[in-house]
């Protein structure tokens, strides 16, 4: 594990996006994990920024997401799909045919379920995987559980997990209760990892996750067994973790 703790989210999102600029540069045509969340927001905003300077080329990229809520159309503006579209698919050179997300409207779950693990087999996995933390552990929307999941499923979401998410949705409107997401094992054939984590309400199940045990009911624990993983945190958020994990830290 490399972790990287620097000052605040505004260092961490170019930290991140440092990171994925250069697994772009390397290899082109690679096939991104992204996340959505409020965490990566500034990291979408950096790489459009070096996009648009002219540093960075997405037309061979391909992306997945990590997760869509069950019962959304990719139209309503809740949706991850338009969140991706708003925050990084329409300013950047990327065709929609590249980026691919699990459909929020599918008729039969299971069958959109395997048809999205087929999606990720047939681009040949992923390069680099994009991971936010929830308040729970949670990674993409595997919740805490007896067992850790493993391909695309979909989920009922934790009442802390709908909690989080309703501030996002407007008074009176339905907060989702299920999702897709990909699974824990799904997350952990992705070639690399790049987990992203601020503020000082994540330093407590930061902590836990990292330096804990291995266990279901904190799902992101599972990442302290990939072999390329790369944490990139705030001060806040790791304000529980021994300076001593740090491979370089920005004062
Ligand atoms: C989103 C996702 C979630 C978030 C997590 C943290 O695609 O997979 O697991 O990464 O809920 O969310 P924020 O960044 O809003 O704190």
């Amino acid at each position: 594990m490399r972790f990287y703790k620097v000052t605040d989210y505004k260092e961490m999102s170019r930290k991140a996006a440092n990171i994925i600029s250069a697994q772009i540069i390397l290899k082109p045509d690679c096939v991104l994990g992204l996340a959505t969340g409020s965490t990566p927001i500034g990291i979408y905003q950096q790489l459009i920024e070096w996009y648009k300077k002219g540093d960075l080329d997405f037309h061979e990229v391909r992306t997945v997401n990590l997760d869509e809520y069950k019962g959304i159309s990719s139209d309503n503006p809740q949706s991850y799909r338009y969140f991706m579209n708003q925050n990084l698919f329409n300013h950047i050179n990327i065709a929609q045919e590249h980026t691919f997300l699990p459909d929020g409207m599918a008729k039969d779950s299971e069958a959109e379920c395997t048809r999205f693990n087929d999606v990720i087999q047939l681009l040949g996995g992923v390069d680099l995987q994009l991971l936010g933390l929830g308040h729970n552990g949670h990674i993409a929307f595997n919740e805490p559980d007896e067992a850790f999941g493993k391909g695309t499923h979909c989920v009922a979401l934790t009442e802390s997990t709908i909690d989080a998410n309703s501030r996002l949705f407007r008074e009176g409107e339905l907060v989702p209760s299920h999702a897709y997401t990909m699974g824990i094992r799904s997350i952990m054939l992705a070639k690399k990892i790049l987990l992203v984590v601020s503020g000082k309400d994540k330093a407590e199940i930061l902590y836990k996750a990292m330096t804990g045990p291995i266990i279901p009911t904190i799902p992101a624990s599972i990442l302290q067994m990939h072999p390329d993983i790369t944490v990139v945190t705030d001060a806040d958020a790791a304000a529980l973790l021994d300076d001593k994990l740090f491979a370089q830290t920005d004062k």
